[in-house]
Parts: C-alpha cells; structure tokens; sequence
C-alpha cells in the first residue's frame, strides 16, 4: 500500500502557497508491538497551523522540513495489535495530512458512528466545538439577555459559539466576510443580527448600531481591525474571549496597532486568552452537552469538503483566504 503524505516543503512567508508543501508518497507503515494501522478517511485544516509553519516556539513544536504536516484527523482502524483498538473501530487522533498512520493509541479518541457522522470529531463534537463551547462559557461567562459579539462568526469555533450563546439567551451580533455567511448565520444559525465587515466601512459606527445596549462578550476569532473597533464599544464588566487572532497570522512582522488597554480600565473589563487544551479534563462534559444540543436540533454545523489528501493544502489556504463557511475537512477516503 502506498502511503501518500503532504510535507512541509519550505516556511511561508505571508500567505502559504502551494510550493511551500510537497506530496510524498512512501510504503504505507507498518504496525509493530502495541501498535494498530489507521486509514485515515478525513483530515482537518485548522488557523493553528500556519503557526506551527514558523520556526518559532510556541505551545507545540513548529513542523521541521521535510516532516508530515501534523493535523487532527478520523480513520478506520484496519490492522491491530493493540486489545483497545479493533479492527473496524473508528478513531480521531492526530494522524497529520497523510492516507495511512500507525498509533499506539496515546491521544487517540474512539468515535460512535451512530451518534453522529465520523466528520463531525473534527468539528462540531472536536476540537473547534470544544474550543467555542469552554471559550464563551468559562471564559465568556455569558449571562441572559447580555450582548455578545462573534468575530469570525461563520468559521468553525465561530458558528458554535454563536448559537452556544443563544442557548444561553444573549442577542447575539456576528460578524463575517461575505453576503452569504451574513445571510447563514442569520437567517439559520439564529444570529440576531450580523453584518459583512469586508463590505463595512465604519466598524464601530455599524457596532454601534447593532448594538444599541453595548457589548457584553466579545468572542474573538480575528483580532486586527475588527477587535480594535469592539473594544471601544464594550460595556462596563465585558468579557474579551481571546480565542484567535487569524488577521494577524500571516503578518510579516508585528503590527502597530491603536493601544486599547485603556478600555479595559474604563470600563473595568476583562480580555483573557485561553487555549482549548487547558480544559481536557472537561472534554467529556463538552462533547456530551454538544451531542444533546445536536440531537435536540439546538446545534446546527455546516461541513465543506474537498477531496484527496493532494488538496490539503489547497484547503489549508482557502480557510485563511476565507473560503469555507463551517468547517472545512479534507475527504481522504470513503468510510
Ligand atoms: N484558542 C484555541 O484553543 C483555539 C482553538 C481552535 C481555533 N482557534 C482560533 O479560532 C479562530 C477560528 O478558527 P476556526 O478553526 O474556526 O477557523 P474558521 O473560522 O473556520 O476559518 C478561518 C476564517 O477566518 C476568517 N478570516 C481569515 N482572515 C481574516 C481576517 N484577516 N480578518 C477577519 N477574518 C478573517 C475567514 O472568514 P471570513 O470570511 O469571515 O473572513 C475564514 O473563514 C482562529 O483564530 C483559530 O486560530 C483557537
């Protein structure tokens, strides 16, 4: 069996392009003591890793040269040697942008096909619904009637924490990058207002506006622009989620931007940062809530899929370029 696997071929300068990653193909692995093989049938493209790109230390290893691009991914196990892990049995864990992946289990989560589609344990019932449902109500903490505002509001984390927050009874504002996501998130997220920032012109004027009462919580995808015109229109005691800044990740070298903390002062808030892995003792609690909203119909997702492990990379870019509305997973084979 041959193994097709997409490499870091050089470190990005900007925007990622395609010469930048290399398809390899290699014999398939094979399993050894404790170990079982995976094929893998679905590989996520998340923000995160145009950090891991860099050659800069942050809170994982950056990708070296010449190295499989590490990603979260679902598979069928299809050979064992490992009593948990069966022949059959279908699994998430971070396999990388590759068709066949050998594991020792470690970090690798079983998955229930009859309790929802295999690709969800990317999405909604993973990583991205984990981080929209602890970011926005540990560190959100949002309360009844209270105004909150998405950035990023049609992405992944984004379209979650948005109806997360209309379980929770707040109006919620979105904001996104074009007429049709605005119209998604709206008209069937049950967003209570959104609008497109690439077609605004005055963010806190149009803040203002939709929001009449002012800001509670800020979920914060983006950062740049965006979350400079918020922090001049948040109420007295807001919280800032501070899950993401996208806007800033392909930045060259650090931008300047107008000094808000004094904000914060004023109106005696709070902009805290969070990674989702500090909460992985509570993943459990997470992804159960997650799965009766589902299955109560509160919880809506949307998947865009492109197909072949060749068109990683592909996929990687158009998230960064604003391509996918929910979340955007790369097919690699047929369940
Ligand atoms: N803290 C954590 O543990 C954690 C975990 C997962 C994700 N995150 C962060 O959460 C954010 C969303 O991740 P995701 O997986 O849900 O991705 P996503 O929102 O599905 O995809 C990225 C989206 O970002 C938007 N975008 C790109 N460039 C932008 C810019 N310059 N200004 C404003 N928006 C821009 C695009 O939508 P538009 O069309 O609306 O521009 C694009 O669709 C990212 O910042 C990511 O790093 C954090």
């Amino acid at each position: 069996m041959v193994n097709r696997r997409i490499t870091l071929a050089a470190r990005p300068v900007g925007m990622p392009k395609d010469s930048d990653f290399k398809l390899v193909e290699s014999p398939a692995p094979e399993p050894g003591p404790d170990e079982f093989l995976v094929q893998v049938l679905h590989v996520s493209v998340d923000p995160y890793m145009r950090g891991r790109m860099n050659d800069a230390k942050s809170y994982a290893p950056p990708v070296q040269i010449g190295e499989v691009m590490g990603s979260g991914a679902t598979g069928k196990v299809i050979a064992s040697n490992n009593r948990q892990f069966r022949t059959g049995d279908f699994v998430e864990g971070m396999f990388g942008w590759q068709e066949y992946a050998v594991s020792n289990g470690k970090g690798v989560r079983k998955l229930d096909p009859k309790l929802a589609p295999i690709s969800t344990a990317l999405g909604v019932l993973g990583m991205p619904g984990l981080t929209a449902y602890f970011g926005l109500l540990d560190i959100g903490k949002p309360r009844e009637g209270e105004t909150v505002v998405v950035s990023g509001a049609a992405g992944a984390v984004g379209s979650i924490a948005g109806q997360i927050a209309k379980i929770k009874g707040c109006r919620v504002v979105g904001i996104a990058g074009s007429d049709e996501k605005v119209a998604w998130i709206r008209d069937e997220l049950g967003c209570d207002t959104a609008f497109n920032y690439k077609n605004t012109t005055d963010y806190v004027a149009k803040l203002r506006e939709l929001c009449p009462r002012g800001i509670d919580v800020y979920f914060d995808n983006v950062g740049g622009p965006i979350t400079d015109a918020v922090f001049r229109v948040i109420n007295t005691g807001a919280r800032i989620v501070v899950c993401g800044q996208i806007a800033q990740y392909n930045a060259e070298k650090p931008e300047t931007g107008p000094r808000l903390l004094g904000y914060l002062v004023v109106k005696q808030a709070r902009a805290e940062g969070f990674l989702v892995f500090q909460f992985a003792s509570r993943y459990s609690e997470g992804l159960k809530q997650m799965a009766e909203w589902l299955q109560a119909g509160k919880l809506k997702y949307r998947e865009q899929f492109v197909d072949g492990i060749e068109n990683a990379p592909r996929a990687f870019i158009g998230i960064l370029c604003g391509e996918n509305t929910g979340k955007q997973l790369v097919r690699v084979a047929a369940e």
